[in-house]
């Protein structure tokens, strides 16, 4: 398709809970883009997947983003693959080219920005800890090394997924039950479960042992100042919610296929929580 506004949009399986829309829609009308960004709900098979990448193609789509359960589908669909989407084993961008699509993980490059945020520039020597060890904490690992953090704890209740991704990428596993004796030893404490979500069980962490210059991050984002990070504050920690994540993965997309800036700044922030505030009425 030649000329018309600009395509782009985010599938998944459910997808009206996505704020991927309004993250781009507001970037669009910053930048009067003639654009639009559309979710689309697509069943969980690969077969609907492959099947809705051939529609959106044909329509002239520039790329979208990937969301649960779609990951995996998604490096899977493309003929080409950056090495972060390979490392990660799933995408959550696919750029619409005419050689085929190709496959990018934002969400490595997300939290690597997020840690820009609170530590300033890379190459740092700390410790961290990893809670969970499910998608999330596979691009939190990528992006911890890419950053130069050195020593990396995970922990999760499942055991064995902890230690498959502690073969894969040199990481030590410490007891689900054990966690809380590392948190006087880490520099960054990072929670990749659901645990502190509304509806979800509470996330048990012994925070009157943070060190106060620990960072503490959280995935969650719905409640947006989740038990942990309000704890963490409380000792003088730094702290990152989910919507930082969540606006840094966005970004990538935005440029390549808008092909103007996406600003992280805090009229983004107010327009996500003014939205998480209604869905919570
Ligand atoms: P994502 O791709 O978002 O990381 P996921 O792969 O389903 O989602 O991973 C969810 C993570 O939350 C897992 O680490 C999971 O632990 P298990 O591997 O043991 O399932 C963790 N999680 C979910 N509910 C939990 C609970 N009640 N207690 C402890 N961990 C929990």
């Amino acid at each position: 398709m030649v000329g018309g506004p600009i395509l782009a949009g985010v599938v998944g399986w459910p997808i009206e809970h996505s704020l991927s829309p309004l993250i781009h829609t507001t970037w669009a009308a910053r930048a009067s883009v003639d654009g639009y960004y559309i979710p689309f709900a697509i069943p969980p098979t690969y077969a609907e997947f492959a099947r809705a990448m051939d529609s959106l193609i044909a329509l002239g789509f520039k790329g979208v983003n990937v969301t649960l359960p779609h990951k995996e589908h998604a490096l899977r669909y493309a003929t080409s693959a950056s090495k972060t989407a390979k490392k990660a084993r799933a995408a959550n961008m696919l750029t619409f080219k005419e050689q085929g699509a190709y496959a990018e993980n934002s969400d490595v490059e997300g939290f690597f920005n997020v840690l820009k945020e609170c530590f300033g520039q890379p190459a740092r020597n700390g410790a961290a800890l990893i809670l969970g060890a499910g998608g999330a904490a596979r691009g939190v690992v990528i992006a911890l090394r890419d950053y130069g953090f050195s020593d990396l704890h995970i922990a999760n209740r499942t055991r064995e997924k902890a230690e498959t991704m502690a073969s894969e990428f040199d990481l030590t596993v410490v007891d689900w039950e054990s966690r809380n004796v590392v948190i006087p030893h880490t520099d960054l404490l990072i929670n990749t479960t659901s645990l502190g979500m509304t509806g979800q069980p509470s996330l048990d962490v012994e925070t009157k042992n943070l060190k106060p210059n620990t960072v503490v991050t959280d995935v969650v984002y719905a409640p947006l100042d989740t038990p942990l990070l309000k704890a963490a504050r409380q000792r003088g920690c730094t702290t990152a919610d989910g919507l930082s994540m969540l606006m840094h993965q966005a970004a990538p997309g935005f440029r390549t296929w808008f092909d103007v800036e996406a600003m992280v700044d805090n009229d983004l922030r107010e327009a996500l929580v003014s939205e998480l505030a209604r869905r919570a009425r």
